[in-house]
Parts: C-alpha cells; structure tokens; sequence
C-alpha cells in the first residue's frame, strides 16, 4: 500500500475515534450527527490529535491554515473554535495587529481554548452556537469553519450562510475546510467502506450537497479551493458579494 494510503488512514482512524463517542450523539432532521465534542475526547482533543496520526497532524493543519488566506490585521471568527488550536496558526497569518474571535459551544473544549490564550489580549473566546447570532460585531474580514459544517443538518448549514452573511464586512471572505464531496463519492473501492465506517451518517447528507454553488444563494461568491488530506478533504473561499 503506498505510503499516501497510510497517511489517510490514520487521519479516518482518529475521526472513527472521535465520532464513536457517545455522549456526542444527536439526531438533526432524523440523521444521527456526533459534531458536538464532550467528555474524554474533547478534554483530550488535540493531544488524541497527535498521538493517533503519529505526529502528521500537526503538518496538516499548518498547511490548512495557511490556505485559508488571512492577512495581516485581519479580524477573524473562527465558528467551531474547538481547543483553538487552529486559531493559534490563524495568529501567525493575522499577526499581533489582527483581532481573533472564537466560538464554541463544547465547554471542555472552551476551557483549553481559554487557557491557550489567557495572555493575549487580542484573541477573545466566547461560548454559544453558531446557529444563533454571534455574541460579537458584525464587520469581520474573515470567518472560519473546520470539520463542523458536514455534522450540521442541511437547513443548519443554510442558516449558518445567512448569519455568517451578515457579520462579514463587504467583500470579506468566508473559508471552510471540509471533506471534498466529489473526491469522496468518486473514490476507489477501498476507500467508501472506510468512510462509512467511521463517519456519521449527517456526513453522507453533506458530500450530496456542494455549498460552493448553494451558498451563492445567500451572497457568497465562490473562489477556489485548496485540496489537503489526499484531495479528501479541501479548503473553499467563499467571498462575501
Ligand atoms: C470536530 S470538532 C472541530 C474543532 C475545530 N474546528 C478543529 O478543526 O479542530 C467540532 C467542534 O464544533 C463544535 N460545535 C458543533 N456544533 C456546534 C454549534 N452548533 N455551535 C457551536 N459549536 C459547535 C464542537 O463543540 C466542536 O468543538
């Protein structure tokens, strides 16, 4: 098996491990989703990260974060912020004159987040979803989303446009990264198994969907995407019209 192979197994064997919680488990609009993280696995969210894929992951969530586009000075919202792990490496792009929002509803995740940034005054953490209207402006240049769009239900995700919508400034960008909906359902024969196996069935609702279009609906203009994780998953810039 080429050392590529290798590489993306690991990466579906953390989500295998992270998705089977069971204290995350939620039916949306009769599927079962597990995208809201407690317990051992969010308390232990980022060290799990690292020992699972034998230390990859850190490399591939560098280059995922330098994809998105940031700049310097950017005030940024990170929806999903989870430990704040990627917005530490959002940090690095936006520099000390950028703003850094983050919002979560996981409190065990929170805490660490919390911790991450106790000493820097330009990053703010609040909890509360990311369903209902953020807890902060509304003239952001930037806002985030990682692995949490395919664990929400179809009408969650439209909702999600039209308030991130609104908290853009005109002409700011909305990225997200995600599993690649074409590369999944075209994939070779070994791989639909895998994916089965360790995903919750929400996910198979959302490689139906391609909001690169659908979020054109509620002002997002699409401008490419940026492949990682074998072209399995991908980064979308989505700008506001
Ligand atoms: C798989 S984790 C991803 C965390 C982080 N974005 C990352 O890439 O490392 C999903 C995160 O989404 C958060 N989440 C799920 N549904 C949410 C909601 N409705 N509002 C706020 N946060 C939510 C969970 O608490 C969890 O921290």
């Amino acid at each position: 098996m080429p050392f590529n192979t290798y590489r993306f197994l690991f990466f579906v064997t953390i989500e295998d491990f992270l998705y089977r919680n069971p204290m995350s488990k939620k039916i949306l609009d009769g599927i079962e989703t597990h995208i809201e993280l407690d317990g051992f696995v969010a308390a232990n969210y980022d060290l799990l990260m690292n020992l699972l894929s034998l230390g990859m992951y850190p490399r591939f969530i560098h280059r995922a974060m330098a994809s998105l586009g940031i700049k310097t000075g950017d005030k940024v919202l990170d929806l999903g912020c989870g430990t704040g792990r990627n917005l530490a490496l959002i940090a690095k792009h936006a520099g000390p004159a950028g703003q850094l929002y983050g919002l979560d509803l996981g409190e065990k995740m929170l805490t660490q987040a919390k911790q991450r940034f106790r000493n820097q005054e330009n990053i703010h953490i609040a909890q509360g979803s990311i369903l209902e209207s953020f807890p902060f402006q509304t003239n952001f240049d930037h806002v985030t989303i990682s692995f949490v769009l395919h664990g929400l239900s179809h009408s969650q995700r439209l909702t999600l446009a039209e308030i991130v919508f609104h908290h853009l400034k005109a002409g700011a960008m909305f990225t997200i990264l995600d599993w690649w909906p074409e590369k999944i359902k075209n994939a070779p024969f070994w791989f639909k198994p895998i994916f089965k196996a360790i995903e919750c069935p929400m996910a198979f609702e959302f490689i139906e969907h391609d909001y690169t279009k659908e979020f054109s609906d509620y002002g997002f203009r699409y401008e490419g995407s940026t492949a990682h994780l074998l072209g399995f998953a991908r980064v979308i810039r989505l700008t506001k019209e």
